[in-house]
């Protein structure tokens, strides 16, 4: 294990800050730069400010500053292929390849994958236009799910439960092309009803270790309702996950997954967020993503014991049977701080009081002005509490909750309730 290492994070979320707070701590970590980072980020670890689409020059900083590791952490820049520029010159980086993130920036790729290699996945047909969804409708009946091809993030499915629905999603995706190039194809889904769940595994294109399940909170509103977000809070791990799902998932998912990315000659190389539905005792991939997720990340590492280090680095270096994972027995709530109007338009630059009490709380759309911290974007800060069930992790983090303060600080009050409902 290399040690005195120094560390390149790209992005600026609450999963990016996360991130920095598991690798500042661990003793193998020297320095941590974070590109572009947020208020939280700057509190611990180096902002860099580059241009994530120039590769060149994210390539020209890794040489110039001896960076060992690069960690990818949003979707845009791997569908982008900076993986593939690092590898051209021989640089460390950890995340898929632009061939592999296809998993996640084509529903239809996907798709096609999960087919040929028979992963458990709903019905589904490629669609380029109205005339032909009409036909698939025929077969599919309703409930149906219209999922554009390409990224539109996250906020590119629409579920047909009624006709009214149906005929909504045709116009937002053909007529109106709401999501412009991504929705030129669309995979039109029977709807799997059941309930969700995510998996989050760190692969090295051939092998790989599970760090935790979670379950998000994708809707604005209380009772999910109102419209898609990036989420407004998660819980882990989630009573769904039994031991028998686990090894399904594992088994008839992850494993023929990661062989289909090397029959093509492109391992997979970076976190598998795979997400589930399970109908009747057996998994289903709904989506997969080809990166952690935020705002699971900032429930997920607080419950890792062991180094996040460790495990991105051997990953990297194709050995990440060399590492150790132990996962925490608590259970983890984090609730979203919002700013009023998000996820459509918010007011930026209110003032933020309470950080320096007790809790952890990880930023994502904040900055650093004048010594004051304030937000900067509509998801501002992810607050994470900790139980030795949910219902005591969801307390602690409403606790936490009440202490931090900025104007139109907006968040759901039923975080968790879901999974307490199960129990
Ligand atoms: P995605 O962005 O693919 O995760 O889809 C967003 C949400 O749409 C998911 O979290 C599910 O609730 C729902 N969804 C997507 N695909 C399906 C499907 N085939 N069946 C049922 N629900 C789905
Ligand atoms: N929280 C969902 C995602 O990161 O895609």
């Amino acid at each position: 294990m290399k040690i005195n290492t120094k560390i390149l994070i790209l992005g600026s979320g609450g999963r990016e800050h996360a991130f920095a707070w598991s690798l500042v701590n661990d003793e193998n970590v020297a320095t941590v730069y974070c590109s572009p980072g947020n208020g939280g980020t700057d509190a611990i670890a180096k902002n860099v400010d580059l241009d994530v689409s120039n590769h060149q020059s994210i390539i020209e900083f890794v040489k110039t500053n001896n960076i060992d590791l690069t960690i990818v952490g949003p979707e845009a820049p791997l569908a982008d292929g900076i993986v593939d520029s690092f590898q051209k010159v021989g640089l460390p980086v950890f995340g898929p390849d632009k061939y592999a993130s296809q998993l996640e920036s084509s529903k239809l790729f996907a798709r096609d994958m999960m087919a040929d290699y028979n992963v458990p996945s709903p019905k589904y047909y490629a669609c380029k236009n109205r005339d032909e969804v009409d036909l698939v409708k025929v077969a599919l009946e309703l409930p149906l799910v219209l999922k554009a091809d390409g990224l539109a993030a996250g906020k590119g499915v629409i579920v047909c439960t009624t006709e009214a629905e149906y005929e909504a999603g045709l116009t937002t995706m053909f007529d109106k092309n709401a999501f412009g190039d991504a929705g030129a194809k669309v995979s039109v889904e029977d709807c799997l009803i059941g309930e969700e769940l995510s998996v989050f595994a760190v692969c090295d294109g051939d092998d790989y270790v599970i760090l935790n399940t979670a379950q998000d909170h994708k809707r604005a509103y209380d009772g999910d309702k109102g419209p898609n977000t990036g989420g407004m809070g998660a819980y882990s791990p989630t009573p769904l996950s039994t031991d028998d799902i686990m090894e399904k998932t594992k088994s008839t998912i992850i494993e023929p997954t990661l062989k289909a990315m090397r029959d093509v000659g492109h391992p997979f190389v970076g976190f598998l967020y795979v997400g589930l539905m399970v109908v009747d005792g057996e998994p289903f991939v709904i989506e997969f993503n080809v990166r952690m997720g935020d705002p699971e990340t900032q429930v997920v590492l607080p419950l890792l014991e062991t180094s996040l280090f460790e495990l991105l680095w051997n990953a990297t270096h194709g050995k990440i049977k060399d590492s150790t994972v132990k996962i925490s027995q608590k259970t983890a709530v984090t609730v979203v701080l919002a700013a009023e109007g998000y996820p459509n338009s918010y007011p930026k630059g209110m003032e933020i009081s309470g950080l320096e009490d007790d809790g952890l709380v990880f930023h994502a759309g904040t900055k650093k002005v004048d010594d004051k911290m304030v937000t900067c974007g509509g998801r501002v800060l992810n607050v994470v509490g900790f139980g030795n069930d949910l219902k005591s992790a969801i307390d602690d983090a409403y606790r936490i909750v009440e202490g931090v303060n900025f104007e139109g600080k907006f968040y759901r009050k039923d975080i968790g309730q879901k999974g307490l409902n199960r129990d």
